[in-house]
């Protein structure tokens, strides 16, 4: 059985792709800073075993990696999906704003990549790192998240890069809007309406809808691909001058 780690794993994005490994036979150690949450969900998933872990703490992620090694013996996959999001104006985004969204965002996602490499290069695995279309297009209040995501995409090339040689392959999923307790915090009800203008599929995406291109990333069907970023954004990213006035029927 192959195992995968998914952080930010209590809900949202993450735990749909906890259930979708599940789902495909895979063990999956499930990795949260939410230790109550985690332990609600995590038992009703086949297979799945919490780990509750802050990743933006370096001394947590080399615990949590010997803790999932201890379960299971090998890691194939490691999905970095935990996230933050903080919308502000330049001005008002003062250094401990910023250091939070790079802490979990980008630090996380390095951490927990690096601490796992070892037993990546036992089988030769895979790592699946989650930015967003802010990391793809640049937009108001976004400069700490959007920077943090343009950031984590690198990081993929950067991986991808070094890794290969070793059979590890590194990928990154850019979601679009999903209506997820992340994303319902920082979206009013106009940036909704903005969104469903701005995107050809004219609606948001589904928890399961990103779950489904990650898992697919992690697994053997995606062996040669590797260093790639994958907009999972209903067109979002795609359309440039997609202008909703330009549209044969803008209603
Ligand atoms: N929802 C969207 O619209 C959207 C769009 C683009 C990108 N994303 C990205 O997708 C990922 C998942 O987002 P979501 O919408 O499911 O968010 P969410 O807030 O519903 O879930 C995120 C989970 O990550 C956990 N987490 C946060 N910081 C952590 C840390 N330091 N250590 C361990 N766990 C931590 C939270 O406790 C939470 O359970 C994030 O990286 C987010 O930036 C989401």
């Amino acid at each position: 059985m192959k195992t995968a780690i998914v952080t930010g794993a209590a809900r949202g994005i993450g735990l749909a792709t906890a259930r979708l490994f599940a789902q495909q036979g895979w063990q999956v150690a499930m990795v949260d800073r939410d230790c109550a949450e985690l332990e609600k969900v995590a038992p009703g998933i086949d297979h799945a075993f919490a780990v509750c872990c802050d990743i933006s703490q370096a001394d947590q992620v080399e615990v949590m990696v010997r803790t999932v090694l201890e379960h299971c013996k090998t890691i194939d996959a490691v999905v970095n999906n935990a996230g933050v999001a903080d919308f502000g104006p330049i001005e008002q985004t003062d250094f401990d704003r910023w250091r939070t969204v790079m802490a979990t965002n980008l630090d996380g996602t390095f951490l927990v990549s690096q601490a796992c490499i070892p037993a990546l290069k036992h089988r030769g695995g895979a790592i699946v790192n989650i930015a967003s279309i802010s990391g793809l297009r640049a937009s108001t209040l976004r400069v700490a998240y959007g920077t943090s995501k343009a950031a984590v995409i690198h990081l993929t090339r950067q991986q991808a890069a070094e890794l290969g040689e070793y059979g590890i392959r590194a990928n990154c999923i850019a979601p679009g809007p999903v209506r997820t307790k992340l994303a319902m915090a920082v979206h009013s009800p106009q940036i909704i309406a903005a969104y469903h203008d701005a995107i050809p599929l004219n609606r948001y995406g589904t928890e399961q809808e990103l779950a489904e291109a990650i898992v697919f990333l992690a697994g053997d069907k995606a062996s040669y691909i590797t260093g790639q970023v994958l907009a999972v954004d209903g067109g979002f990213e795609s359309t440039g001058v997609g202008l909703p006035a330009l549209r044969a029927d803008p209603a």
